[in-house]
């Protein structure tokens, strides 16, 4: 099965209905079999749900809120995209690269990943790393997704057809429910933790406190007022270490993708701001979509937030 949103078979969706780029597809069997480390702290997520956000909030915490080497180093620096490692000084192309890179990686090590449950390294069931999962609204996500592909992809098509890509699970890292659910199902183990991006929006400070416990950091009022003011949209906007502006100019450069002012990265920031770009029909089925989803499950969504 592929998706229009894509060139031609540039994404194929695997036999467990996981949507992913052909690349990664010939490579996965290698991150499957990639060697974790105990210590490693990994932040997983479905595209757009507030991985940025949730992986500054994690470093600054584990790392002792050192906010001076968050300022120097990148944050896909920091704490790379496990699958696709960007640096922005030396690129790295092919997967034995990437596989070299995250290899030669220090301890503690930080990752990223989009990857559904089935496609990740299988040692992580062993040798049970700390694991922070962070899942958001699919109606924001999707409107968050779509502009990501117009910045990064050069995806000039209509939001109608990829809202279709959406709800047919065919965009990469699709299907939406499958990868939230597959890691709620964790959210009792002890090295697991499951955070929303709705409640970072409403309430940081006890996101953090709740991330720090979870990391064995005891935090002072003082340490989480000043994350927050690290953390919150305007300053991380602004953030030349975060806001990734630097490396989506090279990306478009590389791909002779056109210069896009308007399409930011840290782009809106806002719970249930889905409402300004959906039709009422879409929101409608995204809703249903959603409620047969997780009929069942228990997982407890506010429809409309
Ligand atoms: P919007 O496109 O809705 O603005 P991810 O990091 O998973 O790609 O998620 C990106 C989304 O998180 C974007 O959502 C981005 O603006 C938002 N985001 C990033 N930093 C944020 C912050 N400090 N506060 C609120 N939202 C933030």
């Amino acid at each position: 099965c592929r998706s229009s949103i894509y060139p031609a078979a540039s994404v194929r969706v695997f036999p467990s209905g996981c949507a992913h780029t052909a690349y990664f597809l010939q490579y996965a069997e290698k991150f499957r079999d990639f060697e974790i480390r105990e210590d490693d702290v990994w932040i997983v997520s479905y595209p757009k749900c507030g991985t940025t956000w949730t992986q500054e909030m994690v470093w600054l915490i584990a790392n002792d809120l050192d906010f001076e080497k968050a300022k120097k180093i990148p944050l896909n620096e920091r704490v790379p995209f496990f699958e696709s490692p960007a640096i922005v000084t030396t690129p790295i192309t092919s997967t034995d690269d990437i596989l070299t890179f995250l290899t030669k990686m220090t301890s503690r090590r930080f990752f990223k990943t989009h990857l559904t449950k089935d496609l990740m390294p299988l040692q992580l069931w062993t040798k049970k790393p700390k694991i922070i999962y962070v899942s958001r609204n699919p109606k924001d996500a999707v409107v968050s997704y779509y502009h990501h592909h117009r910045l990064w992809n050069g995806y000039v098509g209509t939001f109608q057809d990829f809202v279709e890509a959406f709800l047919a699970d065919v965009l990469v890292y699709s299907p939406f429910w499958d990868h939230v659910l597959d890691y709620w199902r964790l959210r009792d183990e002890p090295n697991v933790l499951f955070n929303t991006y709705e409640e970072m929006k409403k309430d940081l400070p006890r996101v953090i406190r709740k991330t720090g416990e979870f990391l064995g950091k005891e935090l002072s009022k003082e340490a989480v007022d000043q994350l927050v003011e690290h953390l919150s949209f305007g300053s991380m906007k602004k953030n030349p270490a975060i806001n990734l502006e630097d490396y989506a100019r090279i990306e478009r450069e590389r791909y002779g993708l056109s210069e896009q002012p308007d399409l930011q990265f840290i782009r809106q920031g806002e719970t249930g701001a889905w409402w300004k770009e959906m039709t009422q029909d879409m929101s409608d089925r995204l809703d249903a979509w959603t409620l047969q989803r997780l009929e069942g499950t228990g997982y407890d969504l506010q429809i409309n937030e």
